[in-house]
């Protein structure tokens, strides 16, 4: 038969109709995923605020550092090259990083720091996230500067699970040190003593008018009447969690570490270092005649000396009217303050996260292991180790200087990165696979502190199986002062399933866990004087780092890593290094 024959015929037809109607129904999504490209040049700057001006390391200039914007979906590729003095390496916290491990980031962690003059193109695909994440240096106190926003749209064509914001605006809450904060850690490292505090909390690299000389460099947030806002909030702080709030304005919480939760609505939020939240604002529906203030300042545990200061924005009203006389002058509006909870209130930074949830539907369900593997238990908090022989120190006592811990042991990083050694098969010298699983010698956590608080050095990990389901109990103690810690975890989400105050009670207290929708996020804090139980599925094979968020907790040791070997499929194994991986 000839060719129209063949075109009219019905097997044609029915393939013809196979194409069109598999084509027309595949959603858009399926093959939207793109890679993107960013070029990150790490470079010194002068930056002024509070009548300081100082050269201070950042990518491209830019304080804070460039946003990353991408889909759920996509891979990306970021080229980061460096033309500063200082070693640096870029971790991309809260990413999940499955089976590329080497992109993670952290320094002598998973790979070794880019040296002066050299590159390395940090290369992942973002899996199943979608919210508010965010980049920053990962070595020494770096952070401090180098840090930016990370937003992940949802696939496209897919909604947000509430409603649709008319805008989105990144608040990234930081420090600003007038001091070069490397020589502040470097210092405090020498004497074991407290470093320094910050000068200046941050919104958007500005600390706003409540301080010296910063009138001028204060966030504005400029909204029209009768709108949805949809705030990505990130505390990029070093060493501070953070009570925010705006005055007479409610915040509706939906999303927590790039995790849809159940809505709440909220006058404050408690963001710790390493968490993000997503909230809507809703706009007055009319023109207010006034502007009201955003604050953030610190809630605090601990008995260290801290930044007592506030950070304050500006949210501003465009006044819509055609009228003549439309430009009000803006000092002649009533200025509204919010009222923040007290510096030490823990009844309402516990009432704040016990609101959060999963959202756990059949879209987005909370996927908690039901049962345990292995379960862990590990106290966090602060120690000493003693002074360096025939010197007087600074720490609690003048023979000793502040360390901090996980099972009594101060993590110490190696001169190599962990991973390298691990995937090289060469991790003798590196590190011991022989982390305890509990205490060595048990004590009463939050009682009476025990007369030796001398730590443990070490550079030890625990080994998991691939898939393995773990649960861990983070216990605070009392020693040198109960303390919040928010603990974060690299390459996993895990589920909060139980927290409480006083000692954790392997007899009573699971009874009590949320297994069914429990928040799932990437850095949960430690209540301080009590204990918080995690789950995760360990799934992604290879090093992760596990440690404080306040910065000056990590650099004393409060760190660890988990090791997860490969599974046995191909798509369950550490992809090889890149190429241009740094050497150490
Ligand atoms: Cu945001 Cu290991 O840190």
């Amino acid at each position: 038969m000839g060719v129209l024959d063949h075109l009219s015929s019905p097997s044609f037809l029915k393939v013809f109709l196979f194409y069109f109607i598999t084509i027309a129904f595949i959603p858009e999504h399926a093959f939207a995923a793109i890679t993107r490209h960013y070029k990150f040049e790490i470079k010194l700057q002068n930056v002024t605020r509070l009548c300081h001006t100082k050269s201070i390391v950042t990518v491209n200039g830019q304080f804070p550092g460039p946003r990353i914007i991408a889909r759920e979906g996509d891979r990306l590729l970021i080229k980061v090259v460096n033309h500063v003095q200082n070693n640096i390496s870029i971790h991309w916290h809260g990413i999940r990083q499955l089976q590329t491990g080497w992109a993670d980031g952290p320094a002598y962690v998973t790979q070794c720091p880019i040296q002066t003059g050299q590159s390395y193109v940090y290369n992942y695909t973002i899996v199943g996230q979608r919210g508010t994440l965010f980049w920053h240096a990962h070595i020494s106190w770096l952070r401090s500067t180098v840090y930016g926003p990370i937003v992940i749209l949802p696939k496209r064509g897919v909604p947000y699970p509430f409603t649709k914001p008319f805008n989105e605006v990144p608040i990234i809450f930081g420090e600003w040190w007038n001091a070069d904060p490397e020589a502040v850690i470097s210092q405090a490292l020498q004497t074991g003593g407290g470093p320094n505090v910050s000068d200046a909390y941050t919104i958007n690299g500005l600390p706003g008018p409540l301080y010296n000389c910063s009138a001028k460099d204060t966030f504005k947030l400029k909204v029209k009447p009768g709108k949805t806002y949809l705030l990505r909030l990130i505390n990029a702080a070093l060493n501070d969690q953070l009570f925010f709030s705006i005055a007479n304005h409610t915040l509706k919480v939906v999303e927590a570490d790039a995790i849809y939760v159940k809505p709440f609505d909220t006058d404050t939020i408690l963001i710790s270092p390493g968490q993000t939240t997503n909230v809507l604002l809703k706009t007055k529906p009319k023109f207010p005649n006034a502007t009201f203030l955003m604050t953030a300042r610190p809630y605090v545990t601990g008995l260290g000396t801290f930044d007592n200061s506030t950070v304050a924005g500006i949210l501003e009203y465009e006044f819509l009217s055609k009228a003549p006389h439309s430009k009000l002058p803006m000092k002649k509006l009533q200025l509204f303050k919010p009222t923040l909870p007290a510096l030490n209130d823990t009844a309402s930074a516990t009432k704040f996260t016990s609101k959060l949830r999963s959202l756990a539907n059949a879209q987005f369900p909370a996927n908690v292991p039901q049962k345990v593997d292995k379960h862990f238990f590990f106290t966090i908090g602060l120690g000493t180790n003693p002074c360096q022989r025939n010197k007087t120190c600074q720490g609690p006592t003048n023979a000793t200087r502040f360390s901090a811990s996980v099972n009594n042991i101060s993590f110490a990083l190696p001169t190599t990165a962990l991973l390298q050694a691990h995937f090289s098969g060469q991790s003798n010298g590196v590190y011991s696979p022989d982390f305890p699983t509990r205490p060595l010698i048990p004590f009463n956590y939050t009682g009476n502190p025990p007369n030796n608080t001398n730590v443990n050095n070490g550079t030890k990990l625990v080994v998991l199986p691939f898939n393995t389901s773990v649960e861990l109990v983070m216990q605070d103690t009392s020693i040198l002062g109960a303390e919040s810690h928010p603990l974060h975890l690299h390459g996993f989400n895990f589920f909060v399933v139980g927290r409480g105050f006083g000692n954790f009670d392997p007899n009573s207290d699971p009874a009590k866990y949320n297994l069914v929708d429990p928040i799932e996020r990437n850095t949960v804090n430690v209540p301080s004087g009590g204990w918080v139980a995690i789950r995760f599925l360990a799934d992604n094979p290879g090093v992760w780092f596990m440690h404080c968020h306040l910065e000056v907790h990590t650099s004393w040791g409060l760190r660890m890593a988990w090791l997860v070997l490969d599974g046995k499929l191909p798509n369950q194994k550490l992809l090889p290094p890149p190429a241009d991986l740094p050497k150490c």
